[in-house]
């Protein structure tokens, strides 16, 4: 059933069951029933009592504070199987999950479109990204390797043994409702642990469409469904997966906020804890920076999802010598921009995912214009007029370009992370100055320098360069691959999860001393001889 309110989000009228129709013919595809409730929760069976969930499109059961005890419980039983399936073999599980999401990419990718905003194009990459991650998992699941550690004692053999964790919690954020939980669902799966996934409440649909698809796997290999378990919920399901003991470690991405709580609760029950937090990413372009590439670049680095990836350009720092030709390029780049549908393949530019982001974006760029910021381009909401009529109803805001008197990263409208496409520019003379500009806020997600000059490069990748887990040269602040292990410093968290060695996190390590001698020696020559 497609609720009235889903579709006011959308669309009310005429196209409005165009739209309809094609979000069924999308969910059906996604075995998603459209004519009934869609259960929630997901242990091993489908169920769901609690409160009724909005979703844009279908209603979706909540999880109960009962059933969310079971599914963990269910999810440590399923743990205790599938630490013992042999590594490789978890592996051959991912790649026919991988197969399963490639089989369904483009569908799953609209869904994601339907559900969050983002463009297909956008939608259907982050579908990519859960499958580049499964086929790396695949070939990771054969190299989780522990090390031999040479031993001062004769005789002797210390390793370094890799093994399950036991329950991991993914509470994933509604900007990237289905590659986030891939990341973490790939590496626990490949390093032996159950997973149970708590989405953000306004995605519920993409998560009940990727673990219907997991679950099948792992039901055709005889495995516990609650191996990946589902719980959808809102702030108390989310609390009480993060306060419970039977979770070992708990993944999360989300804003600073909630994410300075999660940490402290974790922390202190002792639990491992994952944080993805804000990114407040900057671009700085050098005066012999290849402007050909550098626009289209932060272009997209800043509109791109509307401006709602944890890695979006905010800040964009040019060298004075450029400054005026640079902004004069973006802003025909930007004069090109019409809101549209999303799941329409012409549109660059979604809406943002909810009512109340349009008001923080409102506030952000009140907050600019009071601090006498010049508004280059955007400024205010789309009015109904900028609005095809089926959009109307939507969350449609005008990406942004301000330009503040001067750069003061102590100044909110430089420190704070704003998730909506509102870019802040300032201008610089040398680059240790802009470097001090990029580094000097909490965050430290992504980072992009645009030059040709080597010297720049090494400056900037080195001990006096970017303070950021990801700190790129000539690509822009978002779009990374899974390759690399995908994280920030300092506020965004210090977590890392995809590629690299973020698997590492997802094991517990044992320190194994072997004694195969004669004799016990203690080490460090340590003398304990009793007279007995
Ligand atoms: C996020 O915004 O939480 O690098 C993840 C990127 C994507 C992932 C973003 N690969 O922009």
């Amino acid at each position: 059933m497609i609720s009235r309110r889903a579709l006011a989000r959308v669309t009310r009228n005429a196209t409005a069951r165009s739209l309809s129709t094609r979000a069924s013919a999308i969910l059906s595809a996604l075995d998603i029933p459209t004519n009934q409730e869609v259960p929630g929760v997901y242990d091993g069976t489908w169920g769901g009592s609690g409160d009724l969930l909005e979703s844009v499109c279908p209603t979706t059961g909540e999880a109960s504070p009962q059933e969310l005890q079971t599914s963990l419980e269910k999810s440590r039983e399923a743990y205790e199987v599938i630490r013992s399936v042999p590594a490789p073999r978890r592996g051959e599980l991912l790649r026919q999950i991988r197969e399963a999401l490639a089989a369904k990419r483009d569908d799953l990718g609209a869904l994601v479109s339907l559900e969050m905003g983002k463009i297909r194009t956008e939608g259907v990459g982050e579908v990519q990204e859960f499958v580049d991650i499964a086929d790396y998992a695949v070939g990771l699941s054969r190299m989780m390797n522990g090390r031999v550690v040479a031993s001062e004692r004769p005789g002797h053999s210390i390793l370094e043994v890799p093994n399950p964790l036991g329950v991991v919690a993914v509470l994933s954020a509604f900007n990237f409702p289905v590659a986030v939980y891939g990341w973490n669902l790939a590496l626990s799966l490949a390093a032996g642990n159950a997973t149970i996934w708590k989405p953000s409440h306004s995605t519920p649909l993409c998560s009940v469409a990727v673990t219907k698809i997991v679950a099948n796997v792992l039901e055709k290999n005889g495995l516990p469904g609650a191996v990946a378990g589902l719980v959808i919920g809102g702030r108390e399901a989310g609390e009480a997966v993060v306060e419970s003991t039977l979770v070992d470690m708990v993944s999360f991405t989300g804003s600073e906020n909630v994410g300075r709580q999660v940490g402290k609760v974790v922390q202190s029950r002792f639990g491992k804890v994952l944080l993805e937090l804000g990114g407040n990413n900057a671009s700085i372009i050098m005066p012999d920076a290849d402007l050909d590439l550098a626009v289209p670049a932060v272009f997209f680095g800043a509109v791109g999802t509307a401006g709602q990836r944890c890695t979006s350009t905010r800040r964009l720092y040019l060298h004075r010598d450029i400054a005026s030709e640079f902004l004069a390029r973006l802003q025909k780049f930007y004069a090109t921009l019409k809101p549209g549908d999303p799941l329409d393949s012409s549109t660059l530019l979604g809406p943002v995912h909810t009512r109340a982001a349009v008001g923080v974006y409102s506030n952000a760029v009140d907050r600019l214009r009071k601090a006498g910021a010049d508004i280059l381009r955007g400024g205010v909401p789309y009015g109904k007029n900028h609005l095809t009529e089926g959009l109307q109803g939507g969350n449609w805001v005008q990406p942004t370009i301000a330009v503040p008197v001067d750069v003061n990263v102590k100044d909110v409208i430089w420190k704070t992370e704003t998730f909506a496409p509102i870019l802040t520019v300032g201008v610089f003379d040398k680059l240790e100055e802009a470097i001090a500009w990029n580094n000097g806020v909490p965050q430290g997600l992504s980072s992009s320098l645009w030059t040709r000059d080597i010297r720049n490069v090494g400056k900037w990748i080195g001990p006096a360069g970017s303070d950021c887990g990801i700190v790129n040269v000539n690509v822009g602040t978002s779009g990374a691959e899974i390759g690399a292990a995908f994280g920030g410093n300092k506020s965004t968290g210090w977590g890392r999860e995809s590629g690299g060695d973020a698997w590492k996190q997802y094991v517990r390590w044992s320190a194994c001393t072997l004694n195969f001698s004669d004799e016990a020696p203690l080490a460090q020559g340590v003398s304990f001889a009793s007279p007995a």
